[in-house]
């Protein structure tokens, strides 16, 4: 088999074979195949697309190209969350001790930022302490001990996405539903879960803009995730604005505490509660989606979520003073603050914005080698809908190095538009789509 031939008929249209794709996969991981030619074969998937039977098998070459998690020894059904990518968006640090106090294991593996994205393994380590490298053995035990644990990925957890991921972020080739369609399924069942819960993220800071590509791309990860023998759920997200109002590690922290301790900001202790409540029922911890969500509830009201999270925490060497005390997180030496131009009702904050703002000013990476200051961030003091007055407080923007932070303000103030009217909210959940079908609540 020629690579070359490969390139050729995805160019032209055609579908590839899974011995064709599995060669593919394998041979690239084996540094057979240069970047150049896969390069070209990602822009003509990107350009032609792939059929199903093509992207399960690529989900299943990548997901071989390194080892299956065991979680076969840790009681219950393992419920595993994905996100497809926010802003501002903590749900993972909150989810996964509430799920987990309602008896439903969570062993999650979860990545780091990437752009103007955040990710749950750069927050934790916010935690002075906290350690998100882990051997599988201890964090076997510690999902068995305390029902919740959350690491980074290990090196031969779908290591063909790593090398694939790497080369479709330089080569414009990220957005394209089959490869990442890919790209997460196979991390997803690397990571041996029997079922898995996804949040598929649409609007202005989400890989995809539109409510109808969102729509697609959560269509076919519950069919390839269901082909391949794990139940599936996706909900489609509004992430036109942030979610809650902190965006920045530490500040994101301290945001999840705040959900814990059933405070927080209503759209994230809503998506805690929604995705929450398909991981209880997929985890058979509750009959139906309302019992799921009345449960939840209770564990926010009574402290047990919280006590939870502190368990995790523990466990995993995190100091736990900070979480008693979540003043003591890092925090920025300076902070300034961004101001209404004119009144009104604001119309739209741009998730992309706000993101490549905290990315300015140094909580996110430009690139994969990056270094992040886990102090940094924002903290918006109106959300889509609010009221403002002119000369009303936006946003306030913590920052520790003034280099960029006129460039981070700018982005910031034109992340908000404000108009006479105010205007119509779209819900925060927009479809869900399971085995059973497509709900859609627009
Ligand atoms: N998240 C991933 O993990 N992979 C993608 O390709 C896109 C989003
Ligand atoms: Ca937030």
């Amino acid at each position: 088999m020629r690579f070359y031939d490969l390139i050729i008929k995805k160019r032209d249209g055609q579908e590839l074979t899974q011995e064709e794709i599995n060669f593919m996969i394998k041979e690239y991981c084996e540094d057979r195949i240069p970047d150049y030619q896969m390069s070209a074969m990602l822009m003509a998937i990107y350009f032609k697309g792939m059929s199903k039977g093509e992207i399960k098998y690529l989900t299943m070459a990548m997901v071989n190209s390194g080892k299956i998690i065991d979680l076969s020894s840790i009681p219950g059904i393992k419920v595993d969350k994905h996100s497809t990518g926010g802003v501002g968006d903590t749900t993972t640090l909150a989810l996964a001790p509430m799920v987990a106090a309602a008896g439903v294991p969570v062993a999650k593996i979860s990545g780091r930022g990437l752009g103007h994205t955040g990710g749950t393994i750069d927050k934790l380590e916010s935690i002075k302490g906290f350690k998100t490298e882990l051997s599988l053995n201890k964090f076997i035990d510690i999902v068995k001990k305390v029902g919740a644990s959350i690491i980074s990925p290990t090196s031969d957890l779908a290591p063909a996405d790593k090398k694939l991921y790497a080369l479709r972020d330089v080569t414009g080739t990220i957005d394209s539903i089959p490869l990442i369609v890919g790209s997460i399924m196979s991390k997803k069942l690397a990571a041996g879960a029997d079922a898995i819960v996804l949040d598929v993220t649409t609007g202005s800071g989400a890989f995809m803009q539109e409510y109808k590509d969102a729509l697609k791309l959560g269509k076919i990860m519950v069919d390839i995730g269901l082909e391949l023998g794990k139940e599936t759920v996706a909900v489609v997200s509004n992430m036109d604005e942030p979610l809650g109002f902190a965006i920045g590690n530490s500040l994101e922290v301290k945001e999840a505490i705040e959900v814990l301790k059933n405070r927080g900001p209503e759209d994230l202790r809503n998506l805690c509660l929604v995705l929450g409540a398909h991981m209880l029922k997929l985890g058979r911890a509750a009959k139906n989606y309302e019992e799921g969500r009345n449960r939840l509830e209770k564990i926010l009201k009574d402290g047990t979520g919280f006590n939870k999270f502190k368990e995790m925490i523990a466990a995993q060497g995190g100091n736990l003073e900070i979480i008693d005390n979540p003043e003591l997180l890092p925090l920025a030496k300076y902070s300034t603050k961004i101001k209404a131009e004119i009144s009104g009702y604001v119309q739209k904050i741009d998730s992309r914005l706000v993101g490549e703002s905290a990315m300015l000013l140094g909580a996110g990476r430009e690139k994969k080698e990056s270094e992040i200051d886990l102090s940094v961030g924002i903290i918006l003091k109106k959300k889509v809908g609010s009221k403002v007055n002119i000369n009303e407080d936006l946003a306030e923007v913590y920052y520790n190095d003034s280099e960029k932070l006129k460039e981070a303000k700018n982005k910031l103030f034109s992340s908000f538009v404000i108009g006479d009217k105010k205007p119509k909210k779209l819900p925060l959940i927009l479809a869900t789509i399971s085995k059973k079908g497509v709900k859609e609540f627009i």
